[in-house]
């Protein structure tokens, strides 16, 4: 397609660049829900920055309890909102008293507007504002285009919406690396070296890969009976435990083994370098060890943060200092071309370089049209800037003349 014309070439040398290099380079597509806070973390009255793929974006809860999120910006002298306060709905810039409300309006000015202008002249001045919604405890924000925000959903984890909802406790990590480093370590089990004294996989065998529309799942045959938090749940030897299925369901990462033990990975990408990463892990039988008896269910959240504390979190952190290592790799050889023997790698990045074009590809229409529409506020998605998609449309432009010239 025309609009991959985008991120193959280097635009200062004009040369093709790696698959490793173009996908290292990109963020996610806005026009999914991202997990962007915890909702405990956002009490009544306060608000909180967050960032996706370099937007700030102000995450504030109204005093009625509503979450809104809005440009972390204030249009006045740029100052960051979130230095501000909350009240009632709305949020007041700290330096002259500016007010915003949910829709990114500003409602409401401290001081005179100018001389002899009184302070009920408002002017019509907009910041950005995205859909947000709540589910599974923690903030989602859609900050593409809001006119697909409906028709696009979270991904439906049913273990957590059916009638007697499986205890769960997410795990927060910053982890200094790009999404789909983090991508390509979560779903590749060959690096069981590096987890081998907690043991989560043993002797890992690749059975196959299915791609169905945006998704690839990813078949694993493993050795899971030698991993503590398995006999710690009551698995005695890991029996029906050898076969795990993992994916990558655009722009979320998940795993299911027997419908037993599943976990979703929600990732914010931040930067180049930094990625925002939720884990939700799922354990589903919890026995007391020794006696084999179910945990009542008023001691499992204990029981799950007690096996975060023991041993996710101390597994996760094995990766955490494994993807620094790779991104320090990255940046002292960034042209050489990986070793590498796991082809959902490749799959992988396939995929998220797809979604990535064709997020810049529509935004860039959008933004054309409102150009042609003479709306005064221009938006684009978060992530990505007013510059780029003109530049995005300027070679859109340039290869249609050449196509037509050929
Ligand atoms: S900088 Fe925000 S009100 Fe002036
Ligand atoms: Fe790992």
């Amino acid at each position: 397609m025309r609009y991959y014309f985008w991120i193959n070439m280097n635009t200062e040398e004009q040369q093709p660049k790696s698959r490793r290099e173009q996908v290292r380079a990109i963020g996610q597509s806005g026009n999914y829900w991202y997990a962007m806070e915890m909702s405990s973390k956002l009490k009544k009255g306060k608000s909180v920055e967050v960032i996706f793929w370099k937007s700030p974006i102000a995450l504030y809860r109204g005093e009625d309890g509503k979450v809104f999120a809005i440009e972390n910006r204030c249009p006045h002298r740029q100052l960051r909102l979130t230095s501000g306060i909350v009240q009632g709905n709305e949020i007041t810039c700290q330096y002259h008293g500016w007010t915003f409300n949910g829709c990114g309006k500003c409602t409401g000015i401290s001081h005179e507007l100018g001389k002899g202008k009184a302070k009920d002249s408002l002017p019509n001045i907009k910041v950005n504002s995205y859909p947000v919604q709540e589910k599974y405890g923690l903030i989602w924000v859609f900050p593409g285009d809001p006119a697909l925000a409906d028709k696009v959903h979270i991904p439906e984890v049913p273990q957590l919406t059916q009638e007697n909802p499986w205890e769960f406790v997410p795990l927060d990590f910053t982890l200094k690396a790009h999404f789909s480093m983090i991508l390509e370590n979560v779903c590749d089990f060959n690096h069981a070296f590096l987890h081998r004294k907690f043991k989560p996989f043993t002797d890992p065998h690749l059975l196959g890969t299915r791609h169905e529309g945006d998704i690839i799942y990813v078949d694993y045959e493993t050795d899971m009976s030698q991993s503590s938090a398995v006999k710690t749940a009551g698995e005695k030897k890991g029996e029906g435990l050898e076969d795990m299925t993992l994916w990558y369901h655009y722009p979320y990462q998940g795993s299911n083994t027997a419908d037993k033990y599943l976990h979703w990975l929600f990732m914010t990408p931040i930067d180049e370098k930094t990625t925002r990463c939720f884990f939700v892990f799922l354990l589903g039988p919890l026995e007391i060890p020794f006696i084999n008896k179910p945990v009542p269910k008023f001691l499992r959240k204990t029981v799950i943060r007690l096996a975060n504390f023991f041993y996710i979190v101390p597994l996760l952190k094995e990766d955490v200092f494994i993807l620094q290592e790779e991104m320090l790799g990255q940046e002292r050889h960034p042209h050489i071309q990986h070793l590498e023997f796991n082809p959902i790698v490749g799959g992988f990045q396939k995929l998220s370089i797809k979604k990535w074009n064709e997020y810049i590809h529509t935004e860039a229409l959008r933004k054309q049209k409102q150009l042609d529409s003479k709306e005064r506020y221009i938006f684009p998605g978060a992530g990505l800037t007013k510059k780029e998609l003109q530049e995005y449309n300027r070679m859109l432009e340039e290869s249609k003349e050449l196509e037509m010239q050929s």
